[in-house]
């Protein structure tokens, strides 16, 4: 997005800007979870500096004293063993200079819906933020109805970015539960901006908000969409319950007529002649009972990408590398990822056509 990348963390990016800048990534990004801006640094070794240093910030300038604040944070340091307490003394140190400043002050609570300020407090270096994004970007407003061991979005996009799919070629989904990775894709097929389908966001509520901006700036990231695309995307599961929720979040998302939906076991997905991307996310068990019963599953996944889908490219998504070795056949690449603290792997294999047979092996560490 034109931006400097001036450090890169394992999941996080820090950049230079404007608050015009945070609201564009605010709306753009697809795999950030929020964007926070940074308002002022400094150390503070105990509470009551804390405390101190924060009131020094004008946050009449910046809250709008009818509002309601939510105070998050994040925090490293031997003083503070529970980080609410630290919520409590920021929140405090900004409610009480409103207080004086305004004679009215904020409500404040744990809703994320309105303004938030996050706290970054590691060793004694402060940092603290406005999040402008409020409520976190995972949440985009599509996903009315998230079923059992639904995938973020954001992840989601990160997985269908990782694939390199742009919306040329066909785009395979079976057992796709809510339809996150099909909504994802066809938002990224159709150069779609995340943001668009939200209409709530941290810092619409912050002093000096331009709503005029805001709707200009919507109105080109519409403008640059696509309309269709070239491929099909088909999405498939063995549950009613689940497909009906892909459809209904599709459709939410504005993406339902790019898309097949067929209730049926994964095996039986329709492979239209072409090429494009098969991408799975299996269940990946908890208990020993069910990674027993998934072993079939995963053998079952690897028979059906080598005989029904050459010429595309496949890819699993799984956090059990145990039950990724029964696929059985070869992978191009391992793609590492975590999900909250699983550690994942999206597996990517080259499925070719006719004489460049796919090779089956027995075990591969993934
Ligand atoms: C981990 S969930 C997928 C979650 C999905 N990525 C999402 O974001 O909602 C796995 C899905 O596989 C489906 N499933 C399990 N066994 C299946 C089978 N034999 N054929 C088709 N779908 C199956 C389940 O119904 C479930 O929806």
């Amino acid at each position: 997005m034109g931006l400097p990348i001036l450090s890169e963390g394992i999941a996080d990016v820090e950049t230079e800007g404007t608050m015009e800048d945070a609201i564009k990534l605010d709306l753009f990004l697809r795999t950030g979870q929020r964007v926070l801006f940074l308002l002022k640094e400094f150390d503070a070794k105990r509470p009551d500096e804390l405390y101190e240093k924060i009131s020094r910030i004008e946050w009449e300038t910046i809250i709008p004293e009818d509002g309601y604040l939510c105070v998050t944070s994040s925090v490293e340091t031997p003083e503070i063993k529970d980080s609410r307490f630290a919520n409590l003394k920021s929140k405090d140190a900004i409610v009480d200079r409103m207080n004086a400043k305004c004679g009215r002050r904020p409500d404040s609570g744990p809703k994320r819906d309105r303004t938030v300020i996050h706290l970054y407090w590691k060793e004694r270096r402060c940092q603290i933020y406005v999040d402008t994004s409020g409520e976190p970007l995972s949440k985009r407003g599509y996903r009315r109805i998230p079923l059992k061991a639904p995938m973020q979005e954001t992840l989601a996009a990160a997985v269908i970015l990782a694939t390199n799919w742009k919306g040329d070629g066909n785009l395979i989904n079976p057992m796709c539960g809510s339809g996150t990775l099909a909504v994802e894709a066809a938002m990224i097929g159709l150069n779609k901006a995340p943001g668009l389908l939200r209409n709530n966001y941290g810092f619409m509520h912050l002093k000096g908000f331009d709503k005029s901006s805001w709707k200009l700036l919507r109105k080109k990231a519409t403008a640059v969409a696509k309309k269709g695309l070239n491929g099909r995307m088909i999405a498939t599961d063995i549950s009613r319950e689940a497909i009906e929720a892909a459809e209904r979040n599709a459709m939410t998302a504005g993406v339902a007529h790019l898309m097949d939906f067929r209730l049926c076991d994964y095996a039986e997905t329709p492979i239209p002649e072409g090429s494009g991307i098969v991408v799975l996310n299996p269940e990946y068990g908890e208990r020993l009972g069910e990674i027993k019963k998934l072993e079939e599953v995963y053998k079952g996944i690897g028979d059906f990408l080598k005989k029904r889908c050459q010429g595309y490219k496949g890819y699993i998504f799984t956090g059990n590398l145990d039950l990724a070795k029964k696929v059985g056949l070869k992978t191009k690449r391992r793609i590492p990822f975590f999900n909250s603290n699983i550690e994942c792997r999206l597996l990517e294999y080259d499925l070719y056509e006719g004489s460049r047979a796919v090779k089956k092996v027995e075990a591969i560490s993934p």
